[in-house]
C-alpha cells in the first residue's frame, strides 16, 4: 500500500463514521506567534478543542502538513523527518475513548489487515493531575488485546500536549516488528526498533495553563495522529521511511548528481530539501532569512548543501530534489505547483549566496580549529557573520572533528551585534501554543477593523498577506505598492478608533466559501469548493472569512495606535499596532 492509498483509506473510513474532511492548514501558523511551524494535526484546531464550534462540525478527519525542528541535527535515523504528513481524526466534544479506540483497532486490523497479535498499546498510569486511565484499558481489553500487551505508563510517556493548552492522557499504538527486544525491560517507547509507533490517541479533557497547572476543558475531545511516512514504511515492511516510494525518487535524484556514497548525507539532503520545498511552497511561505521561519529554512538549505558537498555535488542539489517533491505532491498540494518558480528561484539564490563563502569558511574553520579542543564564541560568530555558517552547522562540523563550540559565547557575540536574541528565536523552534488570551483575541478583532480601514482610506482592494499577533501587539502584512503618508496612517487610526467607540457588535455566520465570497467577505486563503467557513461580521463595517475567536463588541477594545509602517517585500507593507487602555 502506498501513501496515497493509505490516506484515502483513512479518510474514507472516518467519513463513514460521520467525520467531515478538513484540508491541511498552512505549515506556517496563521495566528500563532508562539510557534514557527504547525507541528501536529491538532495545532490549527486549538480554538475548537477549547470549545469554539468548528464550521465543519464535531467530527473531523484530515491530513496535516507538519514540520518539527526539535531534532533537525539528528535527522538521518530510520524514522525521524523534519517535514511529514500527519493524518488524524478529531472529536470536538463528541465521541470519546471507547469509540476512538474501537475505530483505531478496526482501521488497523480490518482495513489495513494488520495482525492484531502484533498490536501493543499504552495507557496512562495516573498521577496527581489525572486518574489512571482504566477506561482506555477496558476498551482495548474488550477488543481482545490481552493485559500483557497493555502497558500503563507515566506522564513522561503517556501524556500529550503542547507547552500549554489542550492536553490529556494518550493511548499509543505500537506494532511489534518481530525483532528481539534489546533487554528484559524492553517495552513500547523504548526506541530500540522492536516496537514501531504508528498511532497516537490523545484524550484531551484538560487545559494546561501557563503557570503549569491543569484545569478541565469545557468539553472532552479526541485528537489522534498517525505519521503517514512511518506507517507506509511499516505497511511495506521497510525498516526505514527512506526505503519507500516517498523518498526513493528523491534519493535517486541526489544519487544521479553524486560522485561519492554516504547514507547519512543522502538522508539529510533529501529530508532537508523536501522540508525546504514545503516551507517555500506553503500558503504562507517565506524566503530564507536570519529570523524565525526564514532562519530555519536557511539552516535546512545550507546543511543540505554542505552534505551535498561531502558527496561531491557542486551545486543544484536542493533544486533537483525540489523538482521531484513538487511533481509528486502537486496533486495533493497544488500550491506547490503554483509556487514552483518561487521555490526554485529562492533555492538557487540561497545556494549562490552560500557557495560564495562556503569554501573559504571551511578553510577558515580548519585554521581556527587547528590544535584546539574548542572554538570560541567569537570565532563561531565570525563563521556566522562573514561566512554564513549557522551556529548549528559550526557545531555539527566541530562534532565531526571531535571538538567543542562555545555556544554561549557565540550567543553573546551575536546579541551584541544584532541587539536581538537568537536564543529567544531558538526557543520558538521548540513549539508552544496558540495564545488565546484576552489580549490576543482583542488584537485579532482589531486586525479586522484595521484591514477594512485600510481599504477605505486607501480606496484599494488591500489584501491581507499575513498576520502575527502576540499579547503585546499585532502585525499585519498587506498588499500595497507605496509607503503610507502620515495623513493616511492617522486617518486609518481614527477610523478604527471611531468604530471601536461606536460599539459595533461582532458575530459570525456559517456558510460555504463561495457564498461568503459572494456576500463580499474578504479571505486570506482559498478554501475548497463547497467547504463551510465562518464569516465574522463587525457591525456593517467588516466581513471576513476567519476562524475566530473574537470579542463580542468593539467597545471592549480600548484605544488603537499604529506604531510602525514599513515595506517588507515588493508590494507588501507591514503595520505594527497596539491597543492601549
Ligand atoms: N497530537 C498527537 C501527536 O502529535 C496526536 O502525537
Amino acid at each position: 500500500m502506498d501513501a496515497r492509498e493509505l490516506k484515502i483509506k483513512y479518510l474514507d473510513f472516518f467519513k463513514k463514521k460521520g467525520h467531515a474532511v478538513i484540508k491541511s492548514a498552512p505549515l506556517i501558523p496563521e495566528h500563532d506567534p508562539a510557534v514557527l511551524f504547525t507541528t501536529a494535526g491538532m495545532h490549527p484546531l486549538i480554538p475548537f478543542l477549547l470549545g469554539q464550534p468548528h464550521p465543519a462540525g464535531r467530527r473531523l478527519v484530515g491530513v496535516q502538513k507538519c514540520l518539527r525542528t526539535d531534532d533537525i541535527e539528528d535527522i538521518d535515523d530510520d524514522s525521524h523527518l523534519t517535514f511529514f504528513e500527519m493524518i488524524g481524526n478529531w472529536s470536538l466534544g463528541d465521541y470519546f475513548k471507547k469509540e476512538a479506540i474501537t475505530w483505531s483497532y478496526e482501521f488497523l486490523v480490518k482495513v489495513l489487515g494488520i495482525n492484531s497479535k502484533k498490536l501493543h498499546v499504552t495507557v496512562f498510569k495516573g498521577d496527581k493531575a489525572a486518574p489512571r486511565d482504566k477506561e482506555s484499558a477496558e476498551a482495548w481489553l474488550s477488543l481482545g488485546i490481552p493485559k500483557n500487551r497493555i502497558y500503563f505508563l507515566p506522564k513522561e510517556d503517556n501524556w500529550w500536549g503542547l507547552e500549554s493548552g489542550p492536553c490529556g492522557p494518550c493511548s499509543e499504538i505500537f506494532i511489534d516488528s518481530g525483532v528481539p527486544g534489546c533487554s528484559a525491560e524492553c517495552r513500547p517507547g523504548c526506541g530500540c526498533g522492536k516496537y514501531f509507533e504508528v498511532w497516537n490517541n490523545v484524550f484531551m479533557e484538560y487545559n494546561k495553563i501557563k503557570d503549569g497547572g491543569y484545569e478541565r476543558l469545557r468539553q472532552k475531545n479526541v485528537d489522534t495522529g498517525m505519521g503517514v511516512e512511518r506507517m507506509v514504511a511499516m505497511l511495506q515492511n521497510r525498516k526505514s521511511v527512506y526505503d519507500t516510494e516517498l523518498f526513493i525518487p528523491l534519493i535517486n535524484a541526489v544519487k544521479s548528481l553524486a560522485k561519492r556514497q554516504g547514507l547519512k548525507s543522502l538522508r539529510i539532503i533529501v529530508d532537508h530539501a523536501r522540508a525546504a520545498t514545503f516551507i517555500l511552497g506553503d500558503e504562507r511561505g517565506v524566503a530564507p532569512s536570519n529570523l524565525g521561519q526564514g532562519y530555519v529554512l536557511r539552516r535546512l538549505i545550507r546543511r543540505a548543501i554542505r552534505h551535498a558537498r561531502l558527496l561531491g555535488i557542486e551545486k543544484g542539489v536542493c533544486q533537483a530534489v525540489a523538482e521531484v517533491v513538487i511533481k509528486n505532491y502537486a496533486k495533493e498540494y497544488p500550491i506547490l505547483d503554483e509556487k514552483h518558480d518561487f521555490i526554485i528561484k529562492e533555492l538557487v539564490k540561497e545556494e549562490e549566496r552560500f557557495l560564495k563563502t562556503l569554501e573559504r569558511g571551511l578553510r577558515i574553520f580548519e585554521k581556527i580549529a587547528r590544535n584546539k579542543s574548542r572554538i570560541s564564541g567569537r570565532d563561531a560568530f565570525l563563521l556566522y557573520q562573514s561566512y554564513g555558517f549557522p551556529i548549528e552547522m559550526t557545531q555539527e562540523i566541530a562534532v565531526e572533528k571531535g571538538i567543542k563550540v562555545d555556544v554561549k559565547g557565540f550567543t553573546e557575540a551575536y546579541e551584541k551585534h544584532r541587539g536581538l536574541s537568537r536564543v529567544s528565536a531558538g526557543k520558538k523552534f521548540k513549539g508552544g501554543l496558540a495564545d488565546a488570551s484576552e489580549e490576543t483575541i482583542k488584537l485579532h478583532t482589531v486586525t479586522h477593523l484595521l484591514a477594512e480601514a485600510l481599504r477605505r482610506v486607501l480606496k484599494k482592494e488591500v489584501r491581507q498577506k499575513g498576520s502575527n499577533i502576540t499579547p503585546e501587539r499585532l502585525r499585519f502584512d498587506f498588499s500595497f505598492d507605496r509607503k503610507l503618508t502620515e495623513d493616511e496612517l492617522r486617518r486609518v487610526e481614527d477610523l478604527v478608533n471611531e468604530k471601536i467607540k461606536t460599539g459595533l457588535r461582532v458575530w459570525h455566520e456559517q456558510m460555504t466559501f463561495e457564498k461568503a465570497r459572494k456576500a463580499g467577505a474578504h479571505a486570506e486563503f482559498k478554501a475548497k469548493y463547497g467547504e463551510k467557513v465562518f464569516v465574522y461580521f463587525i457591525g456593517d463595517f467588516s466581513k471576513e472569512v476567519c476562524g475566530g475567536p473574537h470579542v463580542k463588541n468593539t467597545r471592549e477594545l480600548g484605544k488603537f495606535r499604529i506604531v510602525k509602517e514599513k515595506s517588507i517585500a515588493a508590494g507588501v507593507r507591514r503595520i505594527r499596532a497596539v491597543l492601549e487602555l
